[in-house]
């Protein structure tokens, strides 16, 4: 079906550059003017373009517009999101996705693509988990790359978020992540390298907190002296939404655009500051420029393409079956054969999760569910019997005999269990991150329960982020379904019934309890500190360096075949190898290399560094090239502020999964002899991560810790979920009432993302979010009302209001005079 495309854009500017603009002009490009839109000039020809979420299906609201995704929005394709997208470690599939997601976007106006999120999987906890891809930066840059290769071959600009070291949703936007330089670019910073360099996107989202003490949107080291100057990035950076805190350190920074609309105190104060001699001209034109390329570019556009939404579904079932990843299966159990009759049992097999809450939730062209597909037989059912369905399990939480009781009548009924369990809405969701890493304790007895009474149990994981799984070694079967889109129900009975060979490969380590997790004392901060003590340590990084079991380590994942791994040659460019199907199914095998150090410089033992997706008939071997890249033999060399190679005997190895590489060998490379290894790093030597000193600590950053003195006055970077301790008694119950509104929707079981927004939201935002309604000023008058003197400051602020709404009326008819 050919989507009308629903927007028209204006026409195409004839200005090619900013340089004619007047400075306020040039200034007032750089703020949004409303939810969704950049600022248009018509003044100066510059027409205004539309950004949109998101990173796995278009959310294009065209009504009432917000940006966590509560209104409602035009439909789109559903496709898996980025936790599911990367388990298929197939980059050309992303590209796919990204084709298709750009080709929506042109279809329904949107010149702009708010996505992919890349962040590193730091904690499993993180509640934006399930839009992040993976714990390791060169499988997260090399899918991302992918997607947003595709995004832009059709005119789409791409725009990877959040740039950068953003892992938790608690005080999203009041947090200062403190990483030592190393950390940062090894970890955080390589995934958005790799996109830039490969895929170069048009633009580039900034993170809401602060890095290494300030704002990731005014940070000039991330902005310009890694992303322009090193990586050579010439697009637009764009603020989270409402994440933006200075205009004018942020043009001279690099920051592009303020999201979503400021109002035009920060072209004044931009102006201003350019007069006063405290900003450079140049800085604002230059920002201007970047956010001009934007709106030239899309309004240049050609007409969109049509496309098919029946094939873009065909595609996200596709993915989805790619990404679905066979975790257990004793005495081949599955797949299940024609006639197998089945005890359907878990409430998400009624109502799937198929996707996260938050700014990324799409309004699906349709969704399919497993019961319905097995309800209907025939086709859809893939020759599956249904002997019956029950729920299993209170979908929020609560346990409860009876439905247990239920199911297991039902289970011994059957050939099969098959049982559909995971994290529900409010378990992970933008703004907020999970409490721990269980599943529901309903959920856990039913799994015990039913694989006692039917031991051909076959459990399916639905969940964006790792979970614990007490009962993993007595159930024969275990399928990772993630949050698979719209086609995830399809995907998962192909891959049960074996339609679908399965090839999906976990992106991040399961470990055996939370308490196993290398962050797991100190995530998330719970002040405005947010400490990366961990270092380097990061998922499986941590768990092979320290020799910590897993449930299921990086990488892994079984097929219905078999593969054999031989003849691995090192050479200069990289390495060969034949991987030999030994079974009776063609298959797919992701083969991954992964380098040791010769040991002169401390870190993690070994780390991922290339990786192929291959197909392999029945029996047939094929030759699998995994080239090196820049990447491949670089650490970042603190005491000369470079990247280097260090020289010596590096070891290879080459396999299944991180901790199962049949295949080594060793290469000599040539490269620097780092500074000899601090032995004040203590436990960082032995990735000891829960021994580390603060000491140890100091030495690793580089520099004394950074600690937080709240003052006692509420300041304008402190969230509004600190209320409570305001001065003044009514900022007090409001803050108190803010808590009791959560509380209530956490009650309902449905995450309510207004007030998690606004609990996490700092007061300097209120002057962000307001439509230009509230300036920076008004917001110190709101902090003097809270602090104590709520008469002094509510009356500045009322009349704040009224100059600022003078103010803009002022700035709107100066930038509507022609120069
Ligand atoms: C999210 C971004 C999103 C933006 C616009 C923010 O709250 O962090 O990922 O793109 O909203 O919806």
């Amino acid at each position: 079906m050919e989507h009308e495309r629903q927007f028209t854009t204006m026409e195409h500017p004839a200005l090619t550059d900013t340089n004619d603009l007047t400075l306020l002009q040039a200034a007032a490009l750089l703020s949004g003017s409303s939810a969704w839109d950049s600022r248009p000039i018509p003044a100066a020809g510059i027409p205004s373009f539309v950004m949109s979420d998101g990173p796995h299906g278009v959310r294009r609201q065209l009504g009432d517009a917000d940006h966590l995704g509560i209104a409602e929005s035009e439909k789109a394709t559903c496709f898996p999101t980025a936790s599911a997208v990367a388990a298929t470690w197939n980059p050309e599939l992303a590209r796919d996705m990204g084709e298709a997601l750009g080709l929506e976007a042109r279809g329904l106006g949107v010149d702009v693509l708010l996505g992919p999120g890349l962040n590193i999987k730091r904690s499993p906890l993180c509640g934006r988990n399930f839009e992040y891809f993976s714990e390791d930066p060169i499988l997260a840059g090399r899918m991302a790359a992918g997607l947003v290769d595709g995004i832009q071959s059709t005119g789409t600009a791409a725009c990877p978020k959040h740039f950068a070291v953003n892992s938790q949703e608690l005080r999203r936007m009041a947090s200062d992540s403190i990483v030592d330089e190393r950390t940062m670019r090894e970890i955080y910073l390589t995934g958005f390298e790799i996109v830039c360099r490969e895929a170069k996107p048009r633009a580039i989202m900034s993170s809401y907190n602060l890095v290494n003490g300030t704002y990731a949107h005014e940070n000039k080291h991330l902005l310009t002296d890694i992303l322009r100057t090193e990586w050579g990035f010439d697009g637009m950076v764009v603020s989270d939404w409402g994440g933006s805190n200075s205009a004018v350190e942020a043009a001279r920074a690099g920051g592009s655009l303020e999201m979503p609309a400021p109002g035009l105190a920060g072209a004044r104060q931009i102006v201003a500051a350019v007069e006063a001699g405290q900003l450079d001209a140049a800085d604002v034109y230059a920002r201007a420029q970047e956010v001009f390329n934007v709106a030239s570019a899309s309004a240049g556009l050609p007409a969109p393409r049509p496309y098919d939404l029946g094939q873009h579904h065909e595609l996200a079932t596709r993915i989805a079956s790619e990404a679905i990843t066979l975790l257990r299966n004793e005495e081949d159990l599955l797949p299940l054969s024609p006639g197998t009759s089945v005890a359907l049992i878990g409430d998400l097999a009624n109502t799937p999760r198929f996707q996260g809450s938050g700014s990324s939730q799409v309004n699906p062209t349709r969704v399919e569910a497993p019961r319905e597909l097995l309800e209907a037989g025939g086709e859809g059912a893939r020759g599956l019997v249904l002997e019956g369905y029950a729920s299993g399990y209170e979908r929020h939480g609560g346990t409860s005999d009876a439905l247990i009781a239920e199911a297991v009548a039902l289970a011994e009924r059957a050939d099969v269990a098959l049982v559909y369990v995971g994290l529900d809405e409010l378990a992970e969701s933008e703004g907020l991150d999970r409490p721990h890493m269980r599943l529901s304790e309903g959920q856990d007895r039913l799994i015990q329960a039913v694989v006692a009474a039917n031991p051909r149990t076959v459990v399916v994981l639905t969940g964006g982020a790792s979970v614990e799984m007490p009962w993993v070694s007595s159930v024969p079967a275990l399928v990772n379904g993630y949050l698979t889109g719209q086609g995830g129900a399809c995907a998962m009975l192909d891959v049960l019934t074996g339609v679908v060979n399965p090839s999906g490969r976990l992106a991040e380590t399961y470990a055996l309890s939370y308490e196993d997790h290398p962050t797991a004392e100190w995530y998330p901060a719970t002040g405005p500190l947010s400490y990366y003590r961990e270092g380097p340590f990061v998922g499986y990084r941590y768990f092979t360096t320290a020799g910590v079991d897993v449930a299921f380590p990086f990488g892994y994942g079984l097929s219905y075949s078999s593969f054999e791994y031989s003849d691995l040659a090192v050479n200069e460019e990289g390495v060969t190898l034949t991987v030999t199907n030994t079974s009776a199914r063609d298959g797919a095998e992701v083969v991954q290399l992964y380098v040791s150090a010769p040991g002169g410089v401390f870190g993690p033992a070994r780390e991922l560094k290339g990786f192929a997706k291959v197909e392999v008939g029945a029996g047939a071997s094929v030759s699998v090239t995994i080239p090196f890249d820049r990447y491949t033999f670089r650490h970042w060399e603190t005491s000369r502020a470079a990247w280097e190679t260090e020289a010596g005997t590096w070891t290879i190895h080459v396999g299944r999964n991180v901790s199962d590489t049949p295949l080594s060998a060793t290469v000599e490379v040539e490269g620097t002899t780092p500074s000899p290894i601090d032995p004040a790093l203590g436990h960082y030597l032995s990735a000891d991560v829960t021994g580390i000193t603060n000491g140890e600590f100091a030495v690793l950053l580089g520099r004394t810790i950074p600690t937080a003195h709240p003052a006692d006055d509420l300041v304008a970077s402190d969230p509004l979920s600190e209320m409570t301790r305001a001065k003044t008694w009514l900022a007090r119950v409001a803050g108190r009432k803010l808590h009791a509104l959560k509380a209530k929707a956490d009650a309902k079981g449905s995450p309510d993302l207004n007030i998690l927004f606004v609990l996490n939201m700092p007061f300097r935002a209120i002057a962000k979010m307001s439509n230009g309604a509230a300036s920076p000023d008004m917001v110190d008058a709101i902090l003097l009302a809270v602090n104590g003197h709520p008469l002094r400051g509510l009356t500045r602020a009322a009349l704040g209001f009224i100059s600022n709404a003078r103010a803009n009326k002022a700035t709107q008819r100066e930038l509507d005079q022609t120069r």
